[in-house]
């Protein structure tokens, strides 16, 4: 990791060495751990654009080439050929598991599905119309009252990881239920954790719910495709609100706030919203193109432009592939899925996109596959959580491992008022 490279900083006529450490696909950056300490000055990066707050094995992603690797693999090679709860072992343990772990990881994700009885009575207290990313913060805090932490241990923590994974998606599909006066379904020990998910969505309790192929392998890839995604907004949330050592559960339920912007994974349900309002506006997609560019609007294109990707996100590019296969399967002819990528050809021509690198995000057409699943427009973004868990919980096993673990804790430049008399 240390490179022999090293910066010189000349500051107020002294020169100071600074080390370059460097990652293995050469990712370079310049360690200011000592600056501070040496100079009293600190570095200033609002947005934390060019910030590296850790070092880390779990993704890699280069926004200008478009690639997106977990663990060393490629997202592509992934999507659609494993199974999304190899993924969660992958990112977790760094290796897929071999045919005894798969079993064990399987059977402890079924076994650990039922959240406690009691539980069930707190979603009588959320009105009716909440919003289901308000509840399944809530509940995730509510979780660790009812399966407190007790060790530390590898075995333990590995344990309160797999208990998470299983009732979060219990949770997931509990508020569904509850936001549309249904009677919660209990999970079903003989289906696998999208099944399962499915099941406990759709089932009614007189008949239940025909496992489709076609849905399952749909969710499957969405949560494939969502499962990580190194430091964006949600993640380095988890890892900020963990560093306090504040239990898993609570650093999940900040990273399941953080996620519900419409900058983050909130856009999911934004854009399948902008999609709705452009056609009841006669479909005139040119109009927000115009209302996108216009610098007087704050009206953004939902669903385009990324921090890190300024190369078209390999997400999105396997997501509009199989918006289009799950349509045709399921013969549903959605006029927002042509409204979508009228809206995405033009903008791909136009010079205020193409000078910004502005290309279509994961959540451009994953809310197209999401209605075509009968997941109502404000799940989305639970959709978007239920994926984002196992990047949320390997990262956090990593950084509470990590040798150089601190409390995270940045500085600030003050420009309030001076001292002053009361
Ligand atoms: N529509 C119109 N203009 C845009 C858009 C957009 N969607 N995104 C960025 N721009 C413009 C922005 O106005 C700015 O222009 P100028 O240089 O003239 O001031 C330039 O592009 C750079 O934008 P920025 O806001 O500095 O970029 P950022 O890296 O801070 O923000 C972003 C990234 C994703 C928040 C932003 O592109 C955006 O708001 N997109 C729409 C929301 C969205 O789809 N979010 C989901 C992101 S992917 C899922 C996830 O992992 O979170």
């Amino acid at each position: 990791m240390n490179s022999k490279k090293i910066a010189k900083l000349n500051l107020d006529n002294k020169e100071l060495s600074l080390p370059i450490i460097e990652g293995v696909e050469n990712e370079k950056a310049i360690d200011i751990t000592q600056l501070r300490k040496n100079t009293g000055y600190i570095t200033f990066d609002p947005g934390y654009a060019n910030t590296g707050s850790c070092t880390s094995d779990i993704t890699f992603i280069d926004g200008e080439k478009g690639i997106l690797r977990y663990r060393g693999y490629p997202i592509e090679d992934l999507a659609g050929n494993v199974k999304f709860t190899d993924v969660a072992y992958l990112l977790l343990n760094g290796e897929f598991p071999d045919v005894n772990e798969k079993m064990f990881f399987s059977k402890s994700l079924r076994k650990e599905a039922n959240i406690h009885e009691d539980m069930k009575r707190f979603f009588d207290g959320f009105p009716l119309n909440a919003h289901p990313m308000a509840t399944l913060s809530s509940m995730v805090t509510a979780l660790s009252a009812f399966n407190p932490v007790i060790a530390d241990d590898e075995a333990s923590i590995n344990n309160t990881i797999i208990k998470i994974l299983a009732k979060v998606k219990t949770i997931a599909a509990y508020s569904y239920r509850k936001y549309n006066g249904l009677p919660f379904i209990y999970p079903n020990p003989d289906l696998n954790y999208v099944e399962n998910f499915l099941h406990m969505m759709f089932s009614d309790s007189q008949d239940d719910f025909l496992t489709d192929s076609i849905l399952v392998d749909a969710l499957d890839l969405l949560l494939i495709l969502h499962a990580d995604h190194e430091q964006n907004c949600s993640t380095s949330t988890v890892r900020m609100a963990g560093s306090s050592l504040s239990n898993v559960y609570g650093a999940v339920s900040s990273g399941i706030s953080a996620l519900w912007g419409p900058l983050h994974g909130g856009a999911n349900q934004a854009v399948l919203e902008m999609l709705q309002t452009i056609k009841e506006d006669n479909s005139d997609y040119k109009k927000y193109i115009k209302l996108a560019k216009d610098k007087n609007s704050s009206f953004r294109l939902m669903g385009f432009g990324h921090r890190v990707y300024k190369n078209y996100d390999p997400r999105a590019k396997i997501i509009s592939k199989a918006a289009e296969k799950v349509l045709n399967k399921l013969n549903i002819n959605d006029p927002l899925l042509n409204i979508a990528q009228e809206l995405e050809q033009v903008a791909l021509k136009d010079e205020y996109f193409v000078s910004r690198k502005l290309y279509p995000n994961v959540d451009f057409y994953s809310g197209i596959i999401y209605r075509a699943m009968g997941i109502p427009t404000n799940m989305f973004t639970v959709m978007f959580a239920l994926g984002r868990l196992p990047g949320w919980l390997s990262h956090w096993k990593e950084m509470i491992n990590s040798s150089d673990f601190r409390i995270n804790r940045p500085r600030q430049i003050y420009t309030g008022q001076n001292q002053r008399k009361l």
